[in-house]
């Protein structure tokens, strides 16, 4: 199979999407109802059956199905069977395709995750909405973390990161640059937005490996990876980094193939509008650059979006193989959309495309793909073909089914939680503590001749005052430390840092035991000091 069968033209010619341009990428677009995610099984499942792996966003829960045999007892079979007469189709059958189903919040899939320093400054940057200047000091953070050895895992990770830059702002700035305290904050406020989107679940270990979106089955069919896509979607950045980041990971580690002969594997986002509502010019660019330079990697993105101006024009310029189904013409900006869509197609001479765009009926489509020579095909106002599998949502019994045989089962279910920036800070913390202890009850000298349990980060800084002030009143701090410590490590609070949280219990308490309501901000610095 070299094509795709897409439906029956109105010129009674086969319309079709050519797995040698499937990389060049593709539109669906239509109003609500018009038959957008159907079009999107149909296609699916037969790359899958021409052997290429498929990713897709599931929006709203409708595309599970594409992992079961249709049935003619299902609802929608009278459809189905309806439109394979009609497009003559003697050999319609009804089958299933080989599925993974994945959710980065571990709910109805496995979980999607990666790590803060896979991700890296740039694409966090750009979640985050920085600025240059902050931009620059998260690089700083980093390029620290990475001096120091410290692991960047998840967002525990960098919240601990940045309460130990922000603490240690003017040291940092005398060795890397300007680390104002102001830029820290910020970053630090973005991450709890990020986190408050449900972005904690998505850091973190074991990370995806790549590789396993790309295979096959033994039978040679791709597998279709479903992303549970439906609580994502409240959290358009997050989502959209997602996006970016996936279609990096693929850039990073494909081979150049220039166009294959059909794809490596081929991506299909729902609701893409919600990718570009409110992103960030910059990621905005960012898509368009990654979407560009996938292609040669033999990686194709289709979008699905109701209406074709959402698609900024940068990456729907880009977009060779079109599925146009109905839109309306209610208001001055759905006129604009149908001109825009019309524009966008090789015209046919007998056909007036912007009336049959508002004429199309469910399950029509005007389609227009990439010949071989790379041209535009004629736009033909087409009859989609019918998917062989169930339309709309599987049971959660058949769902832990398709999970129970899925080949990463026990991969990635569970989260592993290994020892990282947070968990050394922390530790470094205890450490000072203990020494602080140490030294109100042995002296000093006694201490100070002992070997340093956990090397400081920045030796020679701080030391003395620290100790100092430890030894005035240094008796409960241990305790308290352990158990914040302990505290965090029940994640009741997973982003509060460890770090400034214990110094803050710490310099609270130190306060009251010298009973001095005020000392537990200046403790608080002390403290800050002892965690070097
Ligand atoms: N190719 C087709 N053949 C037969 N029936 C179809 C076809 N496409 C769509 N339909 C019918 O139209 C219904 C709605 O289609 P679909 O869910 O694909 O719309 P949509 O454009 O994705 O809508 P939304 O924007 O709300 O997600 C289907 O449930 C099915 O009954
Ligand atoms: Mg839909």
């Amino acid at each position: 199979m070299s094509e795709i069968f897409l439906g029956l033209g109105g010129d009674g010619e086969r319309q079709v999407l050519r797995l040698g341009r499937a990389n060049r990428h593709g539109l669906v677009a239509g109003a609500t109802g018009t038959g957008k995610t159907v079009t999107l099984q149909t296609v699916a499942e037969q790359f899958s059956a021409a052997g290429v792996p498929v990713f897709l966003a599931d929006v709203k829960g409708d595309l599970s199905g594409i992992s079961m045999a249709g049935s003619p007892q299902f609802k929608n079979a009278a459809i189905l069977e309806a439109r394979a007469k009609e497009l003559g189709l003697t050999d319609y059958a009804y089958s299933d395709n080989p599925a993974v189903f994945w959710d980065i919040y571990g709910e109805q899939g496995h979980p999607v995750r990666t790590t803060i320093s896979e991700m890296g400054p740039l694409l966090l940057a750009r979640l985050m909405d920085l600025n240059e200047t902050q931009e620059g000091v998260l690089n700083i953070v980093f390029r620290f973390a990475d001096e120091q050895g410290l692991l960047l895992l998840d967002l525990e990770d960098l919240q601990a990161m940045l309460t130990y830059t922000a603490e240690h702002a003017a040291e940092l700035s005398t060795k890397y640059g300007n680390v104002t305290k102001a830029s820290v904050g910020t970053i630090q406020r973005q991450l709890l937005a990020l986190d408050s989107q449900g972005a904690a679940q998505f850091f973190g270990e074991p990370a995806l490996e790549i590789a396993d979106f790309i295979r096959c089955d033994d039978k040679g069919r791709g597998y279709i990876n479903v992303l549970a896509a439906d609580k994502l979607m409240r959290s358009p950045k997050l989502y959209a980094t997602f996006l970016l980041w996936l279609l990096s990971e693929l850039f990073e580690v494909l081979p150049e193939v220039g166009d294959p002969e059909k794809p490596k594997l081929v991506f299909f986002f729902d609701e893409a509008h919600l990718l570009f509502d409110d992103a960030p010019k910059a990621l905005t660019d960012k898509v368009e650059q990654v979407v560009r330079l996938v292609r040669s990697k033999g990686v194709g993105v289709y979008f699905i979006s109701q209406n074709p101006i959402d698609i900024p024009e940068a990456i729907a310029g880009q977009l060779g193989n079109r599925v146009q189904h109905a839109l309306r013409a209610f208001t001055p900006r759905d006129k604009k959309a149908i001109k825009a869509a019309a524009d966008t197609f090789r015209i046919n001479p007998a056909l007036d495309v912007e009336t049959a765009i508002t004429e199309l009926k469910v399950g029509e489509a005007l389609v227009s793909t990439l010949n071989d020579d790379g041209s535009p095909s004629i736009v033909q106002r087409t009859l989609i073909a019918p998917p062989r599998s169930r339309l709309g949502p599987i049971e959660p019994k058949e769902r832990a089914i398709v999970q129970s045989i899925s080949p990463f089962a026990g991969k990635y279910d569970t989260r592993v939680d290994r020892e990282s920036a947070m968990e050394v800070l922390a530790a470094k913390a205890a450490d000072a503590a203990a020494t602080a202890q140490e030294v109100a009850q042995k002296g000093t000298e006694e201490v100070g001749k002992q070997e340093r349990k956990s090397p400081g980060l920045w030796d020679g800084i701080g030391g003395r005052v620290a100790k100092a002030a430890a030894g005035a009143a240094a008796g409960s701090a241990g305790a308290i430390l352990a158990q914040t410590i302990q505290g965090k490590k029940s994640r009741a609070s997973p982003t509060a840092s460890a770090a400034s949280a214990a110094g803050g219990a710490i310099g609270d308490a130190l306060g009251k035991a010298i009973g001095f309501p005020g000392l537990g901000r200046f403790a608080r610095n002390l403290i800050g000091g002892l965690m070097r």
